[in-house]
């Protein structure tokens, strides 16, 4: 018998909670791999109330029985990793094996510096508000064929080569361009064998230890990073990351095709939010996105900024689940609509005067978009101790058969707090 692979993917624009919901699904699962990005992201977990924020590390790593692989599409900030990592011994936690992919690609600090560079040469309107972790300019290297791979820092002779030719690269681009210091080769190079030398135990064939998990009958999440909306191709193109978050990311990412994928599950929150520039239909910059900012803590796991904040976009969701193929959603943070009177959710566009019920692939046409709300009674219930759909009040329960609806999607499981028990199952 083989394993079940499921994909976990955001279906807005990223902190859907898909930390969570990856930490739930873990637990029946053999190994839990990262496919994309790096460490902009930030998945939070929290059990018996002490949380955890994972940046690189995926989110089954509280697992000490789990094998917890970082894929050949993801970006390393080597820093980043170790840091983590020694933060999560330092807490005493024995924890899953981490296996990294040869192939996964290393941010260097002058990937770092230049994303702080290009951002604030930016002018207004054109910021994209990146997190500053190196990552579009990681994976620009990588597409243009002289990235820096995990492969690369265990093979002296290899690295100085690479290191050596794009420093120089950068060095002009540095000191030309943005009139900044030349930085030294010898001192990064120095760095990265040290990287190197922690890093070799981690290197691994990471597509064959999916495989034969598979093949041995265990389960395989896949665990997506940022959201739908920030995919570089399916997104809100510019203001997007430089990775494909999408369920197809998993296949090009983690070695794995697409017909082996059994399960895609959306991860989206019962309200909507955005950290960073670009367009966003149903934020509200007034005293409603200022509540749902408070009740939901909606500020950024990685870097603090405030989360802009607003109603849920079903165009959006229905959007993402044809993009990524959902099977499934999980819908979280209903916990945090309790207590309103009304709860507003938006179901079509008007686009210079014409209603559209899809979401735009021009993103000229989606920065016109005003949102058509429908509104739906809210209620009043504390939701946080519902274990059962059942023991949700009527109203809360009609809004997830709203959204059930409007998406055609069935919503699998329901987040009714941060913990890993505040989950309703519903036949996942
Ligand atoms: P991710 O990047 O998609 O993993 O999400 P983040 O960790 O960046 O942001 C989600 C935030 O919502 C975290 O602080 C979670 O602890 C919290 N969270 C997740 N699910 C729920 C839920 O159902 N209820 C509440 N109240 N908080 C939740
Ligand atoms: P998780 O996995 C929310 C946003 C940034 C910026 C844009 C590009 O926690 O959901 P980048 O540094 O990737 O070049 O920034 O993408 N962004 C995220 N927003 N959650 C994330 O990750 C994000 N990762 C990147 O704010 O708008
Ligand atoms: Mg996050």
């Amino acid at each position: 018998m083989t394993g079940r692979a499921d994909v976990i993917v955001g279906v807005q624009w990223g902190d859907e909670g898909k930390g969570r919901v990856v930490d739930v699904l873990a637990k029946s699962s053999g190994v839990v791999v990262r496919y994309q990005g790096g460490a902009n992201a930030g998945h939070t977990v929290v059990v018996e109330d002490e949380k955890y924020v994972f940046h690189l590390v995926p989110s089954g790593i509280l697992y000490p029985d789990k094998i917890c692989v970082i894929g050949n599409g993801v970006v390393i900030d080597p820093e980043a990793l170790f840091e983590e990592l020694d933060a999560l011994k330092n807490r005493g936690k024995s924890l899953a094996r981490l296996v990294v992919s040869y192939g996964a690609h290393i941010v260097m600090p002058y990937h770092k510096q230049i994303d702080t560079l290009l951002e604030s040469a930016r002018s207004e309107g054109q910021k994209i508000g990146t997190t500053g972790r190196g990552i579009g300019p990681c994976y620009s290297d990588k597409f243009e064929r002289v990235g820096i791979r995990a492969e690369d820092l265990v093979n002296p002779q290899i690295l100085k080569e690479k290191l050596m030719t794009n420093i120089e690269r950068k060095n002009e681009i540095l000191t030309k361009i943005y009139g900044a210091k030349p930085l030294d080769p010898e001192a990064i190079y120095e760095t990265a064998l040290g990287w190197g030398k922690r890093i070799k135990p981690l290197l691994g064939d990471a597509f064959l230890e999916i495989h034969e998990a598979l093949g041995s009958g265990q389960n395989v999440l896949f665990e997506g990073a940022q959201g739908t909306l920030l995919d570089v191709d399916h997104g809100t193109y510019p203001f997007v990351t430089s990775s494909s978050p999408c369920s197809g990311g998993a296949c090009t990412g983690a070695g794995i095709g697409p017909g082996r994928i059994d399960r895609v599950i959306g991860v989206t929150k019962a309200y909507c939010t955005r950290v960073g520039e670009g367009p966003f239909p149903t934020e509200d910059k007034g005293s409603l996105g200022e509540l749902l900012r408070t009740k939901g803590g909606e500020y950024g796991a990685t870097t603090g900024r405030p989360r802009r904040c607003g109603w849920n976009d079903l165009v959006a969701v229905d959007y993402a689940v044809k993009i990524n193929g959902i099977d499934g959603l999980a819908l979280t943070k209903l916990d945090v609509l309790s207590g309103f009177e009304k709860i507003s959710v938006c179901t079509a566009y008007n686009i210079d005067g014409v209603i559209k019920n899809h979401f735009p692939s021009s993103c000229t046409e989606l920065a016109k978009a005003v949102p058509v709300f429908e509104e739906l009674s809210g209620w009043k219930e504390d939701i946080s101790k519902c274990r059962k759909f059942e023991d949700l009040p009527s109203a809360a329960r009609d809004y997830v058969s709203f959204i059930e609806k409007r998406v055609s999607a069935p919503i699998i499981l329901i987040g009714v707090g941060q913990g890993r028990e505040d989950t309703i199952l519903r036949g996942i």
